[in-house]
Formats: structure tokens, sequence, C-alpha cells
């Protein structure tokens, strides 16, 4: 099966064909996610989150961004890679975010990169467009900027903010992303803004109108029961299947039924 590339997900729009995207950070579950026919994978900074157990994505590092896009990249042949520069990888200059940047193409295997922002950081995407490694910019509600949102809340519901977001996306689009994320913004905000740029739009708590969907994997598959936002959906319950198998392991070590003689050599 062929590699998806941004000439299928630019097609994908405008043919009003929806892209799915989910994240993953390791070989087994972006394995199975391509196999499925996901369009996109994103190797998100939310692995700090949902893999390191932190409480946001600032501790995460650019080694540990190359570490999980090298073990996607292993497991993917037709889904289009993504992956997140992480904080403090692309604010100082752009000189260090161009070289962040490649790293996650070079040693991680991404076909494109992610970074946090909309008019702040249009002169860092033209940068490393210019290098010609594609881009997807995230606007709205930016994980990165926690502290001063002061906390995950959703962006654009006054006005003046839904001008300053509208004027973001206009600005991540000129800038030469090929796409960008919407999270946490009011539906009817982000089917303006889907209508009005040329790029695909995916959203994350930002309504159906968006032109793909992303969420993180471990929210949908119900393997982190901390903590679940207003929007996400759960598909599965694979904590329970979790605990319910190793439950069984530990019976079965514990009363001598596990290993069996099937599981021993004579
Ligand atoms: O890190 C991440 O998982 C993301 C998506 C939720 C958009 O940036
Ligand atoms: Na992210």
């Amino acid at each position: 099966q062929k590699r998806k590339t941004i000439l299928d997900l630019q097609r994908m729009k405008a043919e009003g064909e929806k892209i799915t995207v989910l994240t993953a950070y390791d070989y087994p579950f972006a394995r199975l996610m391509d196999q499925a026919g996901i369009d996109m994978i994103l190797v998100g900074d939310s692995v700090g989150c949902v893999v390191a157990g932190y409480d946001n994505t600032l501790p995460v590092t650019m080694d540990e961004m190359v570490y999980h896009t090298r073990a996607v990249a292993r497991g993917v042949e037709q889904a289009f890679i993504v992956a997140d520069l992480p904080f403090l990888s692309y604010q100082i200059d752009v000189v260090e975010a161009r070289r962040n940047a490649g790293r996650l193409m070079q040693e991680g295997g991404a076909q494109a990169v992610k970074l946090e922002g909309g008019c702040n950081v249009a002169d860092t995407i033209r940068a490393i467009v210019d290098m010609d490694i594609p881009v997807v910019g995230h606007i709205g509600l930016t994980p990165q900027s926690i502290h001063r949102m002061g906390g995950y809340r959703v962006q654009g519901k006054q006005d003046q903010q839904a001008q300053q977001l509208l004027a973001d996306a206009r600005a991540v689009e000129e800038a030469g992303a090929f796409a960008m994320v919407m999270e946490g913004i009011p539906a009817a905000l982000a089917a303006e803004i889907t209508a009005v740029v040329g790029i695909p739009t995916i959203g994350i708590g930002a309504g159906v109108e968006c032109d793909g969907q992303v969420l993180v994997i471990h929210d949908i598959l119900g393997l982190c029961d901390k903590y679940s936002p207003k929007f996400v959906k759960r598909y599965a319950d694979l904590a329970g299947t979790i605990r319910g198998g190793v439950e069984d392991y530990i019976r079965e070590v514990r009363n001598g039924e596990f290993p069996g003689p099937e599981h021993s050599f004579k």
C-alpha cells in the first residue's frame, strides 16, 4: 500500500473527505492503527502526559520526541507521520527551530512536523517550510501555553479572542503550513475558519465541521482513567482489559495453574 502524502490530504479537503488522525508513541500502537487505515499519525508531545505521566507537555525533550517518532515510523507503512516539536525546541530562534525540525525528519523518520502558535510563530513556520519540511500548525488551546492560559480552557469564546484566532489561522496558512490543528475552540468558529482557509483543518474539541479529527489514542481506548476532557469519546476499555489480564496472570501464577505443561520444556 502506498504511503499517504500531503497531496492526498489536500485532495481530501477539496473533495470533502474527512481526514482521520490519531496519536501514537510506539511501534505496536502505530502498526495497529496503520493497519486499521488511519490517514495520519501524530507523534504528539502528549506522550509526556499519557506515557511518562507528567502533568503537562512542557518537560518533553527533543531526544524523547526523536525516540518516539522513530519507534512509530518503524511500524507504519501507509499513514502520513507528523511529529510534534516540543516546548523550547522552536521558540528560541529559527536556527534552532530548523535544526530540530530536521532532526524529527532525519533521525525520527517523520514526514512533517507540528508546532504550536499563530501569528507569533509565522516566521518560524516559514523558515521550516523553506527547507522543504512540511509543517502542521496548531492554534486555539495550545497545551505548551498552559501557564499563560491558566489551565486547559476553551479559546475564542469572546469576540476579540475569536478575531485573534481567525488572524492566527490566516497567518499559519500564509506562512506555508499545509494543515493546521485547531484545539478547544467553539464549533461555529472552527467551521468559519475551516471555510476561509484553503488548507485542511484537523479538529480536537472543535466540532464536526473541521476537515478532519484528531484524538489521543490512550483517551479513546480508555487507557487513561485519570481524567478525560469533554471532547473525548471512548471506543474501548483497555484499562479494564489490561487489569483483567494482569489479574488472571497473577491468580494463575499464585495457584500454580501457569505455566502448564504446554508452556514448559521436556
Ligand atoms: O500532542 C498531541 O497529542 C497533540 C494533539 C492532541 C493535537 O498535539
Ligand atoms: Na502536541
